[in-house]
C-alpha cells in the first residue's frame, strides 16, 4: 500500500461582469474576427472595483469545500497559486485562510504564474505523500485585468480573471496507475527566457507595472514544452496517450491546445476547453477548466487526466492524476 493524493472536490468561480471580444473594438484597433481566430477567445471576465483575488479564492474555495463535503475546519492547509496577491504580503493564501474562518493548519502562496496550479499540486501531492497534511485545499486565483497594458492590443484582449480550487486527500492507493489520485508530476523552469513574458514593475522597482509578451515567441515555446513535459509526466506514470481519457492544458490560446492534443495524439474530444469564455487566467485556468469539465459531465471518477501549463519563467509542467 502507498499514500495517494486524491481529488476529493472541485469548484470555480467566475466574477459577475462578461467582457466580450466586441468591447475592445471601441478602444483599439482590432477586431471580434482576429481575437477568435488567432486565441479562440470570445469572452472573459473581469473583477468589480474592490474585487481582489483572494475574494475570488474564497468563493471557488467554498464551492470546493462543499463539493469534497467538508468544512474550512477539516483542512491541514491551502497552497495558492497567484501572480497577482491582493497585496504584496501577506500572501493570498493566508487571506483566504482567514475568509474560511481557519483557525489552524497552514497557508501559502505559490508563484510560477501560468503554470502555478501544476506547482501548487506537485507542492500539496508531496506534503501528502510525506505525511505533513492529510487535506489541502489547492486554489488557483488571478485578476489579471489589474496589470493589463489596455492599450496593447496584442495582450490585454488574451487575459480574464477568476478562481478554481481542488481539495487534495490522503488515500490508500495499491502503487498500480489504477489509483485514484495524482500518479506523476513533471516540472521545468527556464529563468533565461525571462524577456519573453513578464511584468514591468514590482515591489523592488516600487511600481505595479503591466504584462509585456513576445506572444510569437512565447507560442513556439508552449507547443514544443507542453507535448514534451505531457509525454514525460506520462511516462513517468507507466501510461500513454491511449490511456488519456482528458486533457485539462491552460487555456492560452485554442491554436496551442490544439497542437499540443496532435502532438501527443489525443483528439479534440478529449480535451477540455474552456479558453473561449474565460481567456487566459493563468494560475486559475486548470482548476477553472477541471471545475467546468465536471460540470459539463465531461470528467468522470476514475477518469486518467493529464493537466499541463507553461508560462513566465518561463515555467512549465504536467500533472497525470487519475479523477
Ligand atoms: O499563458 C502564458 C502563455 N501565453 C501564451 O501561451 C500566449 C502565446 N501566444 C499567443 O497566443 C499568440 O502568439 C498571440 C495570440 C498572442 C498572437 O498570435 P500570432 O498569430 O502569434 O500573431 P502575431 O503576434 O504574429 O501578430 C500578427 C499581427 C501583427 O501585425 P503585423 O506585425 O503582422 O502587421 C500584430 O501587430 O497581428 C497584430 N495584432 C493584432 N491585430 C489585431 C496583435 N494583436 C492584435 C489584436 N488585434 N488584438
Amino acid at each position: 500500500m502507498i499514500k495517494r493524493a486524491v481529488v476529493t472536490g472541485v469548484g470555480h468561480y467566475l466574477p459577475e461582469r462578461i467582457v466580450p471580444n466586441t468591447e475592445f473594438e471601441k478602444t483599439l484597433d482590432t477586431s471580434d474576427e482576429w481575437i477568435r481566430s488567432r486565441s479562440g477567445i470570445e469572452r472573459r471576465h473581469f473583477a468589480a472595483e474592490g474585487e481582489t483575488t483572494s475574494d475570488l479564492a474564497f468563493h471557488a474555495a467554498t464551492a470546493a469545500l462543499k463539493s469534497a463535503g467538508v468544512k474550512a475546519t477539516d483542512i491541514d492547509a491551502i497552497i495558492l497559486a497567484t501572480s497577482t496577491a491582493d497585496l504584496t504580503f501577506p500572501s493570498a493564501a493566508t487571506m483566504l485562510q482567514a475568509k474560511l474562518g481557519m483557525d489552524g493548519g497552514f497557508a501559502f502562496d505559490v508563484q510560477a504564474v501560468c503554470a502555478g496550479f501544476i506547482y501548487a499540486l506537485s507542492n500539496a501531492n508531496a506534503m501528502i505523500i510525506s505525511g505533513q497534511a492529510q487535506r489541502i485545499l489547492v486554489v488557483g486565483a488571478e485578476t489579471f485585468s489589474r496589470i493589463m497594458d489596455w492599450t496593447d492590443r496584442s495582450t490585454c484582449v488574451l487575459f480574464g480573471d477568476g478562481a478554481g480550487a481542488v481539495v487534495l486527500e490522503a488515500a490508500e492507493g495499491t502503487g498500480e496507475t489504477a489509483d485514484r489520485g495524482i500518479l506523476s508530476v513533471d516540472l521545468h523552469s527556464d529563468g533565461r527566457h525571462r524577456e519573453l513574458l513578464y511584468v514591468d514593475g514590482g515591489v523592488s522597482t516600487q511600481t505595479t507595472g503591466y504584462l509585456r509578451m513576445q506572444g510569437k515567441e512565447v507560442f513556439r515555446h508552449a507547443v514544443e514544452k507542453l507535448a514534451k513535459t505531457a509525454d514525460a509526466a506520462l511516462e513517468k506514470a507507466g501510461l500513454t496517450h491511449d490511456d488519456v481519457d482528458w486533457i485539462v492544458p491552460h487555456q492560452a490560446n485554442l491554436r496551442i491546445i490544439k497542437a499540443t492534443a496532435q502532438k501527443l495524439g489525443v483528439p479534440m474530444d478529449h480535451v477540455v476547453v474552456t479558453v473561449q469564455d474565460h481567456g487566459n487566467t493563468s494560475a486559475a485556468s486548470i482548476p477553472l477548466a477541471l471545475s467546468v469539465g465536471v460540470e459539463r459531465g465531461q470528467i468522470k471518477p476514475g477518469d486518467l487526466i493529464v493537466t499541463e501549463a507553461i508560462g513566465g519563467g518561463l515555467a512549465w509542467g504536467s500533472v497525470v492524476l487519475r479523477w
